[in-house]
């Protein structure tokens, strides 16, 4: 079941989606992580409250989607530099409880059954998600198996194009693959939390609700997990009946 917030834009987004993110910041649970733009603004909020009301993630644990193959930790455009940056770095997380995907290793699909393997040993009470614009949740492309693991994957281009901005507009500078948590795997999640913001993301946000669950979009195997959260802004809500 999918339960829709409109709100009016990405800061009345964040808003919403610290509320619903919060009942879930409690000793001996299970976050899973997201990067890219549009969660920066939670990250920002639980931030504010773990400095302001002394939150504590002491007992928490996290599983991130996803990460680029090939770039170093110390890229500041891996997810793992960008998660350090913008959350775990500003919170009391111990390094250890948090888990991102290695982009690096002689045996990348190996490594990937080890995570989700982590993943089963420790399930994820409430997974956080964007969306692409081609309909992608972390990086599963459109055409990915729903029942898919984690594992390597190549970036669609449009995918490519949307993350030029992040390694100097330069399209040569994106990686071309990455590690992803799989479809099957964020479908395990007991709770999903989508935020979708900007009107780029309208017709991928038209096609997950009101669309046929397929392939070709990704995100609308939603449709058939029992709880699931959308907050979409008025831009990327514009298509929606
Ligand atoms: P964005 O990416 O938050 O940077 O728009 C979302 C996604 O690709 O899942």
């Amino acid at each position: 079941m999918i339960r829709v917030i409109r709100v009016k834009d990405a800061a009345e987004a964040a808003e919403k989606a610290f509320e619903v993110m919060k009942e879930f910041i409690k000793p001996g649970k299970v976050l899973g992580l997201a990067t890219g733009s549009t969660p920066l603004g939670l990250y920002a909020k639980m931030v504010e409250d773990h400095k302001q009301n002394g939150t504590s993630y002491k007992e928490i644990k996290s599983f991130n989607l996803d990460e680029y193959v090939g770039l170093p930790i110390t890229h500041p455009e891996s997810y793992y530099a960008f998660m350090h940056r913008n959350l775990f770095d500003q919170i009391d997380i111990p390094e250890e409880n948090t888990h991102v995907p290695s982009g690096l290793g002689e045996d990348l699909e190996a490594q990937a059954r080890e995570y989700d393997e982590m993943i089963a040993e420790s399930p994820v009470d409430i997974q956080l998600l964007g969306i692409g614009s081609d309909g992608h949740i972390a990086f599963n492309e459109p055409g990915t198996p729903f029942d898919s693991g984690t594992h390597v994957t190549d970036l669609a281009e449009s995918t490519i194009k949307d993350n030029c901005r992040f390694f100097d507009n330069d399209i040569s500078k994106v990686p071309t693959q990455a590690v992803t948590q799989g479809i099957g795997t964020i479908m395990k999640a007991r709770n999903i939390l989508l935020i979708a913001t900007g009107a780029n993301k309208a017709k991928a946000v038209k096609e997950m609700l009101e669309g046929p669950v397929d392939e070709s979009c990704p995100a609308s195997i939603l449709q058939r997990h029992d709880s699931v959260v959308v907050i979409v802004d008025e831009p990327a809500a514009s298509l929606l009946s």
